[in-house]
């Protein structure tokens, strides 16, 4: 038997639809984002997510107040630390958090202004509101199909998968200690911790193709076979969901040569951050990643890929990430499930007519610029109206 539990966990919740009992903005009124575009190319990926929201907005009688603040090297500028006390008082107010990247140039990471700034404002935005779960859907968008490493007859089996990792556990956030030449950093679960990634994971599996792989290294480590023993006990309570366990070695090897097989996985903090990365690759850039780290009172939605800053202020970078990200944000905070379809309809029927960024383009293909691929999605968004 499972010890003590919550409830249905509160990051499960706005997948099954359940009243929306946030206060203050929505109905009636506008929406509150909190928007921290970072640095790098954040800074303009968010505009253009903005100018969707904006566009979008009146078609679907929804409005917004977007109120700006900083993090990571931006933050440090202003107010001498990565994540500061105004930047959470923001998001705390808001009804979610749009965020942008962080990082700064790799030659200059020894700077105060941009050492562990990513690590500082990222861990701790996720340490502050409580974001135990984060979801990285990685789809291969059939117009794309080029742009994927993998070989044609492999995509043409279909990608189509969602990755969900445990976001506050785990090697992350156990004890880090270094004495003189030797080093530990701990890696611990209890039970209410893999219960809550769990959760979301079975109810989007039930909601999705109905597979669920739960990824560890059981063979090896008593966490994962805590995760094991959690995920065997809520199965029964899952009737519709095909329940399958993986070593995260294999599964690194199997979202290569057959991502197909995959709908969703959920995994723990390290796991789910490196397969995450590995299969960013599978849909050609990762500036087609949105993703959202969802659990306490505000979530946050964030592209998957870093600032960039070598693409910084010259209109190529790919805004599509941030823009799924305001769909994730209208699905899962704001309950908009209509208007956060039409933003994914939209940017699939531009990359379908293809209107890509350089990163994507097919052959041949003049690329578009960042600006004018956020236009083009606005211009679809009016047409499917
Ligand atoms: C990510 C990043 C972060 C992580 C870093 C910046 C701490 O790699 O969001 O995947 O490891 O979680
Ligand atoms: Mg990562």
């Amino acid at each position: 038997m499972l010890g003590k539990l919550a409830p249905v966990s509160r990051c499960a919740r706005p997948l099954r639809a359940l009243a929306r009992t946030l206060s203050g903005s929505g109905a009636g009124g506008a929406w509150k984002v909190a928007v921290l575009p970072g640095d790098g190319i954040g800074p303009e990926v968010m505009d253009e997510a903005i100018k969707v929201l904006e566009h979008a907005g009146p078609l679907f009688g929804q409005s917004f107040e977007f109120d700006h603040a900083h993090v990571g090297g931006a933050a440090y500028d202003a107010h001498g630390e990565h994540f500061p006390e105004s930047t959470r008082q923001t998001c705390e107010a808001s009804d979610a958090i749009l965020f942008g990247s962080v990082g700064g140039p790799v030659d200059e990471q020894h700077l105060p202004k941009w050492k562990d700034a990513e690590k500082n404002a990222v861990l701790g935005m996720r340490k502050a509101f409580d974001l135990a779960v984060n979801v990285r859907p990685a789809t291969v968008y059939p117009a794309l199909s080029h742009a994927s490493p993998l070989r044609a007859d492999i995509v043409a089996k279909g990608v189509d998968m969602v990755i969900v990792r445990e976001l506050l556990g785990g090697l992350y956030f156990g004890e880090h200690r270094t004495d003189g030449d030797k080093a530990m950093d701990v890696c611990e679960y209890d039970v209410d911790q893999i219960r809550r990634p769990l959760e979301f994971a079975f109810a989007a599996a039930k909601q999705r193709r109905g597979r669920l792989t739960v990824v560890d290294k059981a063979n090896v480590l008593d966490t994962s076979r805590l995760w094991r023993r959690v995920a065997k006990e809520m199965a029964p309570s899952h009737p519709e969901v095909e329940l399958e366990f993986m070593y995260v070695d294999n599964a690194a090897m199997q979202l290569i040569k057959a991502p197909s097989h995959f709908d969703v996985i959920v995994t723990e903090n390290l796991f789910g951050d490196i397969l995450s990365d590995a299969a960013s690759v599978l849909p050609g850039s990762l500036g087609l990643m949105p993703s959202a780290s969802l659990g306490g009172s505000k979530f946050m939605y964030e592209p998957s890929g870093g600032s960039a800053p070598d693409l910084t202020g010259k209109d190529v970078a790919n805004p599509a990430a941030q823009i799924l990200c305001t769909a994730m944000m209208l699905r899962y905070s704001l309950e908009q499930p209509a208007m956060a379809a039409a933003i994914e309809a939209a940017v699939s029927s531009t990359l379908a007519a293809g209107i890509c960024t350089a990163d994507i383009v097919a052959p041949g293909v003049t690329p578009c610029g960042t600006r004018a691929f956020g236009d083009a999605v606005c211009a679809k968004l009016s047409e499917a109206k």
